[in-house]
């Protein structure tokens, strides 16, 4: 029997990118899933899909409240959504930085707060949020983006705290760069896209992208019961870029 057997889950941000891949690994290893997106129409059985918007506090609500409904409870809630932004602490007014903190933080503090009496009644509750590496690494040009990565990480720890007596375990992901459509939007819009694209995967120790599927594979399992003693965890989806100095390959 798969880990996931039984178990309903909710994805948000899951019709696209890492979102979707971990909404596909979920059903493959047998869990009910329900995408929540703005714009689901892409999501294709056997996911289940509802619209909404994670800065809107009243469609969030409605979605959870029925697709806990349609899937007859909620186990496991995977907080995914989230938008970008670049540039220095000069670069974004106050509407960019109240955006982004909207989507990317109040948006998770928002389907939390909708699906914990749910998740209180599941023996087997789970909540993994999809935070980055740009909270524990200072990369250039990322100043909002950092910040709201930094604060899902904070949060990440507190509503482990939080919720551990209630049986709810509450972790993260730190993916590095990720080969996304977000990341292919952002090459496009780039200068030279090909020479952004080899700095990126230089970047990375592994010296590639990382895997939509292999930040999914590390969600999974945050979120399976056979991670059950494993809460208030950041794990590091980036091909080493965190955790490791390499020496420069010198030309010979
Ligand atoms: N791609 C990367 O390199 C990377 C690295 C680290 C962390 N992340 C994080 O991973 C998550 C997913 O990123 P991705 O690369 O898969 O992006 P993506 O753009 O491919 O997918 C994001 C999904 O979120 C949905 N979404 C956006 N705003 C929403 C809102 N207000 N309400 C509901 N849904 C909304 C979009 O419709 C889209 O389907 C984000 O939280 C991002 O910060 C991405």
């Amino acid at each position: 029997m798969s880990d996931f057997e039984g178990l309903k889950a909710l994805v948000t941000g899951g019709a696209s990118g890492i979102g979707r891949a971990t909404a596909d690994l979920l059903a493959a290893r047998g869990a009910q899933v329900t995408v929540l997106d703005l714009d689901p129409s892409t999501v294709t059985k056997p996911l289940l899909a509802r619209r909404a918007d994670v800065t809107d506090d009243a469609s969030v609500r409605a979605a959870v409240e029925a697709a806990a409904a349609e899937m007859g409870g909620l186990d496991i809630l995977v907080n995914n959504a989230g938008i970008g932004a670049q540039g220095t602490v000069e670069d974004n007014d106050d509407a960019q930085w109240t955006r982004v903190l909207d989507v990317n933080v109040l948006g998770m503090v928002r389907t939390a707060r909708a699906a914990l009496p749910h998740l209180r009644g599941s023996q087997r509750a789970a909540i993994v949020n999809t935070c980055s590496i740009a909270a524990t690494a200072g990369l250039p040009q990322r100043a909002l983006y950092s910040a709201s990565k930094g604060a899902v990480l904070s949060l990440t720890l507190a509503m482990a705290a939080d919720h551990v007596r209630e049986g709810i375990r509450v972790n993260c992901v730190n993916p590095g760069t990720v080969d996304t459509p977000w990341v292919g939007r952002l090459l496009d819009a780039a200068d030279d896209p090909a020479a952004e694209r080899a700095a990126l995967e230089a970047r990375q120790p592994t010296g590639r992208l990382v895997a939509a599927g292999e930040v999914a594979a590390a969600i999974c399992y945050l979120a399976s019961p056979l991670a059950g003693a494993t809460t208030g965890t950041a794990l590091a989806v980036d091909g080493g870029m965190q955790g490791l100095r390499l020496r420069p390959v010198m030309p010979s």
